[in-house]
C-alpha cells in the first residue's frame, strides 16, 4: 500500500504533522511519500496511484493558504478518490474548522471526496510566541493524538470537524488576508546591521519571491503567502514583515529537546489568551487518546 500527502508548511509544525503520519503509516507498512508544496506545480505527483491520499496545510486567518488552493487547481483530477486533510493552528477556536472550506470545494470539483480531517494545535508562528513549555506540551499532545488518528485513517474512519455558525461567510471575508499579505509582503525590509547575507530567506521562500543582488540588495516580489518561513528562520532576527512586523516571531522551538520539567514558567503576558479553549483542546486530546488506548 502507498501513501501521499502533500504538505505545504511555512514554519515546519505542519511538516511536523505530517512526518508523524508518515512514521504510523510506515509501522502498518504503508509507504509514505510526504511532497513538500511549493510554487512550481509543474511536477505534482499523480494522486491515482496512492492508496491514500492527504492533504496539510497550516491555517491562516482562517483559511488554507492560497498556495493550498492553488495546487487543488493543478492536481490531476481523479474521480471518487477519497482523501483526508490535515492541519494545524496556532489557536484552538472552532472557528479554525472554516479554513478548508474552499479547499474542499475546489477538490471536489477534481473528483475528491473528503474522507477525514484533523486538525492539530501547534505553537504560534505570528502574533506572539508560546513558551517553551507550552509548545512542548502542544508537541507531546499532537504526538499521541496522531498516533491514534493516522491509525483511524488507514481504517478508512470518517472524521468530519463541526461546523461553525455563518463559517462559509467568515472564511470568504478573511480570504482578503491573501490578498493584503501579498501586498504587505512588498513592504518587507531586512536590517543591515543584523542579516549576515547567509540567504537562508531567499533560498528557502516557497514562491521564490526573495532575490537577493550580487551588492546584498534585496527584493521583495509580489507573491507573499506570509508563511513566516523567512522571519521566523532568520539566523539574526533582522527580518521586518511590514504592517505585520509587531507580530513577528522569531526562532524555532526547541521541540526535539528533552525539557526541564523543574524549571520554573516564565512569565508571559499571554497566559490569559484562547486559555479555556486551549484547555478544552488539551481535554478532549486525552480523552481520546485515553480511550483508544483501552480499546473504546
Ligand atoms: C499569516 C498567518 C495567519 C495565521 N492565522 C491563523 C489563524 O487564523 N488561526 C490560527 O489558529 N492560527 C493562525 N496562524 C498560526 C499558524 O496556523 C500556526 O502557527 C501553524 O502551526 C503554522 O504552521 P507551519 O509551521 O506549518 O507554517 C497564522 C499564522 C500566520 C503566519
Amino acid at each position: 500500500m502507498r501513501a501521499i500527502i502533500y504538505v505545504f508548511s511555512g514554519t515546519g509544525n505542519t511538516m511536523r504533522i505530517a512526518s508523524l503520519y508518515k512514521e504510523e503509516f510506515e509501522k502498518s507498512g504503508v509507504i509514505t511519500t510526504l511532497y513538500p508544496v511549493h510554487s512550481d506545480m509543474s511536477d505534482l505527483p499523480d494522486p491515482e496511484g496512492y492508496d491514500y491520499v492527504g492533504f496539510a496545510y497550516p491555517i491562516h486567518a482562517f483559511n488554507a493558504p492560497e498556495i493550498m488552493l492553488s495546487l487543488a487547481k493543478a492536481i490531476k483530477a481523479v474521480p471518487h478518490k477519497e482523501y483526508f486533510i490535515l492541519k494545524s493552528s496556532g489557536e484552538p477556536l472552532k472557528v479554525n474548522n472554516v479554513s478548508s472550506l474552499r479547499l474542499v470545494s475546489l477538490l471536489k470539483r477534481k473528483g475528491f471526496t473528503l474522507k477525514s480531517e484533523y486538525h492539530y494545535v501547534m505553537p504560534y508562528n505570528m502574533i506572539f510566541r508560546h513558551t517553551d513549555r507550552e509548545a512542548m506540551r502542544m508537541w507531546e499532545t499532537a504526538k499521541a493524538l496522531s498516533a491514534v488518528e493516522a491509525r483511524e485513517v488507514l481504517a478508512g474512519a470518517m472524521h468530519k470537524l463541526p461546523g461553525v455558525f455563518f463559517g462559509r461567510f467568515i472564511a470568504w471575508l478573511l480570504r482578503i488576508e491573501q490578498v493584503a499579505m501579498r501586498v504587505n509582503g512588498r513592504f518587507f525590509r531586512v536590517d543591515k546591521q543584523k542579516c549576515i547575507l547567509c540567504r537562508k530567506c531567499e533560498n528557502s521562500c516557497p514562491e521564490g519571491n526573495i532575490r537577493i543582488d550580487e551588492n546584498g540588495k534585496f527584493t521583495f516580489g509580489k507573491n507573499c503567502l506570509m508563511c513566516a518561513r523567512c522571519s521566523f528562520h532568520c539566523p539574526t532576527d533582522a527580518f521586518k514583515i511590514g504592517i505585520l512586523n509587531s507580530w513577528r516571531v522569531n526562532g524555532a522551538y526547541p521541540l526535539d529537546n528533552p525539557m526541564d520539567e523543574t524549571a520554573p514558567e516564565p512569565k508571559h503576558h499571554h497566559g490569559w489568551y484562547c486559555k479555556r479553549a486551549y484547555a478544552r483542546y488539551f481535554a478532549e486530546a486525552q480523552d481520546k487518546v485515553e480511550k483508544a488506548g483501552k480499546g473504546q
